[in-house]
């Protein structure tokens, strides 16, 4: 057994990977079975309510998702949580499980775009209300909040402007209004923020990113207090069936192993690559909360692990959509894809890609110039990336 006050980096080793009872295997058996085989006695037991390690069929549960459960919650600190099969599965249960036809659900204008899609299109169809606030001030919230708000929605850390919210006071605003506050912590992982312990309800992370790490997979896990878990596991969660798959399961334990190991380089890595842009002749601006005058650094500095802020960096290029687009075009070793958390580093650009559909205008009222290019820094050497940014800028000149 693990010691119970085990540091983050033991339990990521650790929880959730007792050695297999019958055959001492040390890392979790993948339990590839879409059913379990009952006897007389555990019928009978389960005839009685007695459920306890009772497995009956793969939409309820399975072992390998078990074992990843404990491991997340270890991690974040949670009594509970839910291994879903990806991203927005977790956000849509975690969601649904606080609102009814009529209620009303109030978050903020960046939030990501599947979310934002969710909250606006398809809970709005099935009578569902919504408001999307430009800014999570007091003043903002108080003027949408309405009688039937049950959630109170946002992020860590918002994309792509990385702006991170004053948390405590979104937490003290919603408990006294008694709404549920849920956030989505897929940008900073337990290892830089434990959300949990500022008082936050419920926790989603697309573990997608960050949480698996080697861009292998699509899953999503939902955390927060057992009876809220509970309700999620025996009702929708069964119902809708969003089960992740037990191989993806396996994946993301083994990734979460080196989840600290992986922070502290992509952090690392980001920090590095930020310092030297933000002195570059073809560079206009960098977003990075790890910066002294980012507006967000006294917020990271209050909630993140001391001197550690993230590994995503935003440059604004020097021209329009076609500079930042050709200085893309010229990369050798970071990827241009959608995504992020990866072990490689990846690059997108707002304006055509996950904001593509918004209005100019409102893009930059967002805080997203069309030259903005969005990069996940992975874990390679940070020299490399640098060198490989500094010729594909060079390119403009030509
Ligand atoms: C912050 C954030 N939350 C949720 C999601 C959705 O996750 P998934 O793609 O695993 O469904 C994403 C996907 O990019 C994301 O960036």
């Amino acid at each position: 057994m693990i010691p119970e006050h085990a540091a983050f980096e033991t339990l990521a080793v650790h929880a959730g990977q007792e050695p297999d009872e019958e055959t001492g295997a040390l890392v979790a058996p993948v339990f590839m079975t879409s059913t379990y085989v009952f006897t007389p006695e555990k019928m009978d037991r389960y005839l009685s309510g007695d459920k306890e390690g009772i497995f009956t069929y793969g939409r309820s549960r399975n072992p390998t998702q078990n074992a990843l459960q404990q491991k997340i919650a270890a991690l974040e600190g949670a009594p509970a949580s839910l291994a879903v099969a990806s991203g927005m599965a977790a956000v849509s249960l975690a969601i649904l499980n606080c609102v009814h036809h009529g209620d009303h659900v109030l978050s903020c204008h960046t939030v990501y775009g599947g979310t934002h899609a969710l909250i606006s299109k398809v809970l709005s169809e099935f009578g569902i209300d919504h408001s999307f606030v430009e800014e999570m001030t007091e003043e903002a919230l108080n003027r949408a909040v309405k009688p039937r708000t049950k959630v109170l929605y946002f992020e860590t850390v918002y994309n792509p402007t990385l702006a991170i919210p004053d948390i405590e006071l979104l937490v003290r605003w919603a408990k006294a209004k008694g709404i549920t506050t849920i956030i989505d912590n897929t940008f900073a992982t337990p290892w830089l923020f434990r959300p949990l312990e500022h008082g936050v309800d419920v926790v989603i992370h697309s573990s997608t990113k960050y949480i698996n790490g080697h861009g292998d997979l699509i899953g999503g896990v939902i955390l927060g207090q057992a009876d809220f878990i509970d309700k999620i596991r025996s009702g929708i969660y069964q119902e809708l069936g969003p089960v992740p798959a037990p191989m993806n399961c396996y994946l993301t334990l083994r990734g979460l192993k080196t989840l600290h190991l992986r922070m502290r380089q992509h952090c690392e890595n980001a920090m590095a690559f930020a310092e030297h842009f933000s002195a570059h002749p073809l560079v206009e601006k960098v977003v990075y909360p790890g910066l002294p005058d980012d507006p967000s650094h006294e917020n990271a500095k209050k909630y993140f692990r001391p001197g550690f802020y993230g590994g995503m960096v935003c440059i604004v290029v020097k021209g329009g959509i076609k500079e930042a687009q050709r200085v893309i075009d010229n990369l050798h070793i970071a990827h241009y894809c959608v995504s992020l958390g990866d072990l490689d580093t990846l690059v997108e650009q707002p304006a055509t890609m996950t904001h593509g559909k918004i209005a100019p205008e409102e893009r930059l009222r967002m805080g997203i110039p069309d030259s903005m290019i969005r990069v996940s820094l992975g874990v390679e050497e940070i020299g490399d990336i640098i060198a490989d940014f500094e010729q594909a800028l060079r390119r403009l000149e030509g």
